[in-house]
């Protein structure tokens, strides 16, 4: 199948991207009150790396899944595969870009087969033969560990691991640069959800993709990623290789996050600390300012994310003046 990827090492590219909502919605251009939900956020996906961002619900990572995505507005720049937003048409974009998401139902036609699903983006493209569509979808669905006769079914006749398969199969028919997966084994059970995620692993043995792998589980994102970024609150506050991050964790939030126990009812004093601070956010300070147990005067400043390596690695991000 043709697919002409472009060149560069950088698979995606985000610089500088901020985005808000106004009260009744998107609102770039609105006169309204707005909050900011992503707030300056840059970071970089290679070729072929898997690439984790975690952090609570509500932080902004689909938001910023969503822009990546062209889905919605922001400001600053976004390039996959050395193409911008607005520059190229979407069906072109989607060559490049693929998206997985949490409940695979919502993304099929339960009234077609998911054999029709899933030639849907070849046909689009006006990639193959009728013939040579129907092998891919088969040669497909063996991929995702499914057996080709699936692609008479129905999605009612799967169960959810199964048709999470044949999401992540459909994403793949284009053979893009880049998928994006948001929480996409947070609805299955644990045990089905670690077979997606082995399965994601085979595939990327198998073919060549880079991904954004969206989960608020620091554990998840550890076993399957190569880099991590840690989002609180729209910013980025830690980021690295994934063993860096989850071995090596420095900033406040992301040890919170790593502690097996939620903030409350924990015996370990750092933790009650942080509990002790929970105040509202503080505007013009360092997002994670009211909850962290060393915020001084200093901290009512917002910090630069800056590396901190000391380890060897290239590259270990955080966002404190106190690292
Ligand atoms: N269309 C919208 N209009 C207004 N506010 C929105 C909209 N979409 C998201 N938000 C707000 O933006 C913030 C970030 O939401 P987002 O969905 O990106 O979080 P998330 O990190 O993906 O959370 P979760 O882990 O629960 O999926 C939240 O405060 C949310 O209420
Ligand atoms: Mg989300």
């Amino acid at each position: 199948m043709d697919n002409t990827k472009p060149a560069g090492e950088d698979i995606l590219r985000v610089e500088h991207v901020s985005n808000y909502y106004s009260d009744n919605g998107l609102g770039i251009l609105r006169n309204r009150k707005r909050s900011q939900v992503l707030q300056d956020v840059s970071l970089t996906i290679g070729k072929d790396e898997f690439f984790g961002l975690v952090g609570e619900s509500g932080c902004g990572k689909s938001t910023l899944g969503n822009a990546i995505l062209g889905l919605i507005p922001y400001e600053g720049k976004i390039t996959v595969a050395g193409l911008e937003h607005g520059r190229v048409s979407r069906k072109e974009f989607t060559r490049h870009i693929q998206a997985v998401f949490q409940d695979p139902l919502s993304a099929m036609n339960p009234r077609r087969t998911i054999g029709d699903t899933m030639k849907e983006p070849l046909m689009a493209h006006g990639i193959g033969t009728p013939k040579e569509q129907e092998a891919a979808v088969r040669a497909m669905l063996e991929t995702v560990g499914l057996d080709a006769s699936y692609a008479d079914r129905y999605p009612r006749e799967l169960s959810g691991g199964q048709r999470q398969r044949v999401c992540i199969g459909a994403a793949l028919m284009l053979e893009p640069e880049l998928i994006i997966a948001d929480e996409a084994i947070s609805a299955l059970d644990v045990s089905v959800g670690s077979q997606i995620l082995n399965l994601f692993r085979t595939i990327d043995v198998e073919r060549d993709f880079s991904m954004l792998f969206i989960s608020h589980n620091l554990n998840v994102v550890y076993y399957l990623c190569d880099r991590i970024a840690v989002m609180y609150k729209g910013s980025i506050v830690e980021m690295g290789t994934a063993d860096a991050v989850y071995n090596d964790p420095m900033h406040p939030y992301t040890r919170l996050l790593l502690s097996a126990i939620p903030d409350y009812a924990s015996e370990d004093d750092g933790d009650r600390a942080l509990l002790e601070r929970f105040r509202p956010p503080v505007e013009g300070a360092c997002a994670f300012y009211h909850r962290c147990p060393h915020a001084t005067d200093k901290c009512k400043k917002v910090p630069e994310l800056r590396n901190k390596a000391y380890r060897g690695e290239e590259e270990h991000l955080v966002r404190c003046f106190y690292l």
